[in-house]
């Protein structure tokens, strides 16, 4: 299978890539840091690389009309490129961190599936997995944007699901919880690494690894079978009562 996946140079983009890469899949890997993107080529067997801001449409259009030949029929979309910026309550929010959120998250997750999505209804094959996350089903303090973003990814997959009958392409919306071993709280907490280690510790957290196996198995199925959302969280990680202020 050819598998593009979006935010490759890094945590689970990364390890997505090196678990289909370990099975012989050719894979397209898409980040802003090309080094980052040159490394994981060495690692992996066939490996096209695409310096890109996803945020980028031209700059998208551009490389996706140029594939190599053996690259061009993408089989599987993994839109994993995302972030969370900050988590502080709304009304402390600098608003280019929502803008960025929004940009990224929503905006070109839609806009890599748009340009995908036509060639696969053609070939009547193809997946496409969304990183979505607990965050868009379970609302937490400081979750505002970033928990609404991941609330659009989950009903975009689910309504992509609708327009794609009968059209044999997949959808998956893979919801992960707690996950410590990538980026994603290190640019969250811009750059805070005691509040990293603070929430991470000893959690035992879900790793990059383990999202990899996820998308790994809803990809590798039998084709008459669409996991339309897969919720994972550690062992470790539950549910809180609902919160009541109460007057003194
Ligand atoms: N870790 C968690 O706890 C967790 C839980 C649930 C869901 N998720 C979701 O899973 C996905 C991956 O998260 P992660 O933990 O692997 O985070 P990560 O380690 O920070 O990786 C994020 C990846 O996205 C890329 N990226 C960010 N902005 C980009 C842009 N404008 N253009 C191109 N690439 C961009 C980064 O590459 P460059 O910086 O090189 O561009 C990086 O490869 C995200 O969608 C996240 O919301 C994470």
């Amino acid at each position: 299978m050819v598998v593009f996946i979006t935010g490759a140079s890094a945590g689970f983009g990364r390890a997505i890539a090196k678990r289909f890469a370990q099975d012989g899949h050719k894979i397209i890997a898409l980040a802003r840091r090309k080094e980052r993107l040159e490394s994981l080529q060495e690692e992996i067997q066939e490996c096209f690389i695409i310096p890109c801001d996803v945020c980028d449409r031209k700059g998208l259009e551009h490389h996706l009309a140029f594939l190599p030949q053996d690259y061009q029929n993408i089989d599987v979309l993994v839109n994993n490129a995302g972030l969370a910026l900050g988590l502080e309550g709304a009304d402390k929010c600098d608003f280019a961190d929502w803008v960025q959120m929004i940009e990224v998250n929503i905006k070109a997750l839609t806009s890599v599936t748009h340009l995908v999505l036509p060639q696969m209804v053609e070939r009547r094959s193809g997946h496409i997995v969304t990183l979505g996350s607990i965050a868009g089903k379970y609302p937490y303090p400081g979750g505002n944007v970033y928990g609404a973003s991941k609330a659009f990814v989950r009903q975009f997959a689910l309504n992509l699901r609708a327009d794609l009958a009968g059209t044999c392409v997949r959808v998956t919306d893979i919801q992960p919880g707690l996950s410590s071993d990538s980026e994603f709280s290190l640019v969250r907490f811009k750059g805070d690494v005691q509040k990293v280690e603070s929430l991470y510790k000893n959690s035992n957290a879900l790793k990059p690894e383990d999202i990899a196996e996820a998308v790994y198995w809803v990809t590798t199925l039998p084709k008459h079978i669409n996991i339309n959302t897969l919720e994972l969280m550690p062992t470790s990680q539950s549910f809180a009562p609902l919160n009541v202020w109460r007057e003194d």
